[in-house]
């Protein structure tokens, strides 16, 4: 990043422009963050934008702008719920972020309630912030009437139904005033964060990046029985409208919400005056890690109630609460060790194993170092990074956590180097197969060349072939494939010895049901989840060889395209000799240009790259003509096109591949444009999650049976197929009277519920 001029030295017109800028990207990142679930930026990075924009704005008032972010809490609604107006504000919380901060919060709000140092400590309650989603629920006689997120501040959603489906969320109060709105956090706790994420990964569902993600996805759901699904959690801190208080002080009020039935944060203290704050702060902090859910700072209340009136508002923010935040999640530690993990394309990643050491709560002991070039001190563009530094084992470096991202190497001190520490030499072989590691021209990455040789290129391959969009077999996921790859007996080493198991099964006496915990009916289940799949459409087996560049969207085009596994086979064959010729022409072309000084010299290119093709013994016609019918393809390009003949060509890949087809029974593309099809020359759209099918196979499908598949919703669409997190789309379809239907009603009209 740019180093940044100190605001002070700041021109007016400068300022101006910095303030338009820092507008847009913390509109950006709120939307990110708040409508969409999906942060773009880490917490840290949005702090130091808010800082410097309220640093720009405190010296140049007058060039506070009507957007100013300082002014705006979270982010506009979203349009998939209904909208409910917040009867009391929600409101947000200044920061601090050193002990300093919190010293000038005190005093400001000492000075403002007009105390002297002789009326003596001011007590106030600290406690965690816990990082979720805030949530209003609104009691009407001890009912539950509604539940509501936070929103703008003045407007939030209407997740009522969802809310009611938390446990920790009583429907009834006994004893609780007429009206009361009790408000705080959503949250979900580590564990259930990561066996959501774990079962999703095995049926191929989304993962989260963290458990504030899962826990807002899980919340902000059309249907709330995928939210009951979902173990979420709250915590009740503060409050909207009340029809008769709840207590004399903070502390009091928390107590009432316990009696009342909301589970209240037990590290909720009250603290007289700002050391003991600060004590508890370190406390806090120090527990962390063992808390079991996410936490980012914490929050200290002036604890009597009639003070906290007496203080009231800013625009945004209470003057009696700041929030304390931790430190951003930098530290320094060990690099013990580079290794490197093959992946299923042979991608080699450079791991950096550490001394473990504390970033931001967590223990990192492992954290990513990017490629080669990043060890260097080189970005892909050849600039220098980290001021050119390279990175070496033994070196002193400094971990970055960004709390939703995998750990990285951000930094290296030179001074703590050791004296024998050399500079790191990427491996030219692969670790896992000795094959050679290439690194092709414009590619960041090395990769090795051992494909199926490689028992780690295997095993990703593998765990690919029977992932959600591929073969997507029951009882046989990521685990099973790692225990199978394995298994001398009985094992799977690639993909047609999936489907030869019960058959080695029966001849062999490596019988499963006596091992790994495989009994009589769980070893029938698995044979049988593995028969049901012989079965599959073309699209899907395309994808599930898991050759570089094919995903799904590409698979799905080439079968459409090629219609039958023969006709695509017998294609990508004949383009071979063509696909020679085109990486001739190419490299012809790239050692032209690296000598070309002049644009001047482009007619030239041109004629080489012929020459090439011209070149004796000529490429066939019909490996010509096959090659062009595929490039031709609209969304397959030449990349994809060498990737799958190159694939093809490779004698042990394409016997693997053929052994593979000899177990299968390879499902047309089902013949387009039926004029019987109930959606025949329809314009169909899909928007929100799809439980059932995806993405691209529902766009497939729906063109299989003669449907035009768009992108967006205008006057000529026809129909509107909305799956759960459906926005925009769905109100604009609503306003254009649309018709709309969620995905179990796509499949039955279609025939295929
Ligand atoms: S009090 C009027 N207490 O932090 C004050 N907020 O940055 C209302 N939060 O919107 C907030 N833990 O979502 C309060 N113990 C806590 C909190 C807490 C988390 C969140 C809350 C709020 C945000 C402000």
């Amino acid at each position: 990043m740019a180093t940044e001029k100190a605001v002070a030295e700041l021109s007016q017109t400068e300022a101006a422009e910095e303030l338009a800028v820092l507008a847009d990207k913390l509109a950006r990142a709120n939307a990110a963050y708040h409508t969409e679930d999906a942060p773009e930026i880490s917490d840290a990075d949005y702090d130091s934008l808010k800082r410097r924009n309220a640093a720009i704005e405190e010296r140049f008032p007058d060039l506070k702008r009507a957007d100013s972010p300082t002014e705006q809490v979270g982010a506009p609604v979203s349009e998939s719920f209904a909208k409910v107006e917040h009867s009391v504000r929600m409101m947000s919380l200044s920061n601090a972020f050193a002990d300093e901060d919190v010293r000038d919060f005190n005093d400001t709000v000492r000075r403002y309630l007009g105390l002297r140092d002789s009326d003596g400590g001011l007590a106030y309650t600290a406690e965690p912030k816990i990082d979720g989603l805030s949530l209003s629920i609104r009691y009407e006689n001890g009912r539950m009437v509604s539940a509501a997120t936070r929103g703008d501040g003045a407007v939030g959603e209407n997740v009522t139904a969802n809310a009611r489906t938390i446990g920790d969320i009583p429907e009834t109060l006994k004893g609780a005033p007429e009206v009361l709105e009790v408000r705080g956090e959503v949250y979900m706790s580590h564990a259930d964060f990561e066996a959501l994420n774990a079962r999703h990964e095995e049926t191929g569902g989304k993962t989260f990046a963290n458990p504030r993600n899962a826990a807002a996805g899980s919340l902000r759901q059309i249907d709330p029985k995928i939210t009951a699904a979902r173990p979420l959690k709250f915590f009740a801190y503060a409050w909207g409208e009340l029809s008769e208080p709840l207590a004399d002080t903070q502390m009091g009020a928390i107590a009432r919400f316990a009696k009342l039935g909301f589970q209240t944060n037990p590290l909720t203290r009250v603290c007289d005056g700002i050391d003991e704050m600060l004590a508890h702060y370190r406390d806090i902090e120090e527990q962390r890690a063992t808390l079991g859910y996410d936490i980012d700072g914490v929050v200290y209340k002036v604890n009597d109630l009639e003070l906290q009136r007496r203080l009231g508002f800013r625009s945004t923010t209470p003057r009696w609460a700041i929030a304390h935040k931790f430190p951003a999640e930098l530290a320094w530690t060990r690099l013990e060790k580079i290794e490197i993990q093959v992946g299923r394309t042979g991608a080699l990643s450079p791991v950096a194993r550490l001394t473990p050491v504390t970033v931001g709560g967590v223990v990192v002991s492992n954290a990513t170092l990017h490629n080669e070039d990043y060890i260097a001190g080189r970005d892909a563009k050849g600039e220098p990074i980290r001021d050119g530094k390279d990175i070496r084992e033994g070196d002193w470096v400094q971990v970055y956590r960004a709390g939703d991202v995998i750990p990285k190497v951000a930094d290296v001190d030179l001074s703590k180097r050791p004296d024998d520490a050399e500079p790191y030499e990427f491996p030219h072989v692969c670790p896992e197969c000795g094959s050679e590691a290439v690194r092709e021209e414009g590619d960041a990455v090395r990769r090795c060349s051992g494909g199926l040789v490689c028992p780690a290129q295997a095993v990703e391959k593998l765990k690919h072939f029977v992932s959600r969009a591929a073969f997507d077999i029951d009882g046989l996921g990521a685990k099973q494939i790692e225990m199978f790859y394995a298994d001398e007996g009985l094992p799977i080493r690639e993909p047609a010895d999936i489907f030869t198991l019960e058959r080695r099964d029966t001849k062999n006496l490596a019988r499963l049901k006596n091992r790994d915990g495989y009994g009589e009916t769980s070893a029938k289940k698995l044979f049988n989840a593995i028969d049901e799949k012989r079965k599959i459409p073309l699209n899907r087996v395309i994808f599930a060889l898991g050759i570089r560049h094919v995903g799904e969207v590409a698979a799905a085009d080439l079968a459409r395209h090629y219609n039958s596994w023969d006709t695509f086979t017998k294609a990508i064959d004949a383009a071979g000799p063509a696909a020679q010729r085109h990486l001739k022409a190419e490299d012809a072309v790239t050692r032209e240009r690296q000598h070309a000084a002049d644009e001047g010299r482009r007619a030239q290119i041109s004629a080489t790259r012929e020459k090439v093709w011209a070149e004796d013994p000529a490429v066939p016609a019909e490996a010509k003509a096959a090659w062009d019918d595929l490039v031709g393809i609209d969304g397959i390009g030449a990349t994809v096109a060498v990737s799958l003949v190159t694939t093809f060509h490779q004698e042990a890949e394409r016997a693997s591949i053929d052994r593979l087809a000899a177990e299968l029974d390879v499902q047309d593309v089902a013949a387009p444009a039926t004029s019987d099809s109930p959606v025949a020359g329809k314009t169909v759209v899909f928007t929100g999650t799809l439980e059932k099918m995806t993405r691209a196979e529902a766009k497939a499908r729906a063109e299989a049976l003669g449907a035009k598949v768009s992108g967006s919703v205008s006057a000529k669409t026809d129909l509107l197929v909305a799956g759960p997190g459906a926005g925009s789309k769905a109100t604009k379809a609503a306003d254009l009277g649309v018709e709309t239907i969620d995905e179990d009603g796509w499949l039955a009209l279609i025939g295929d519920a």
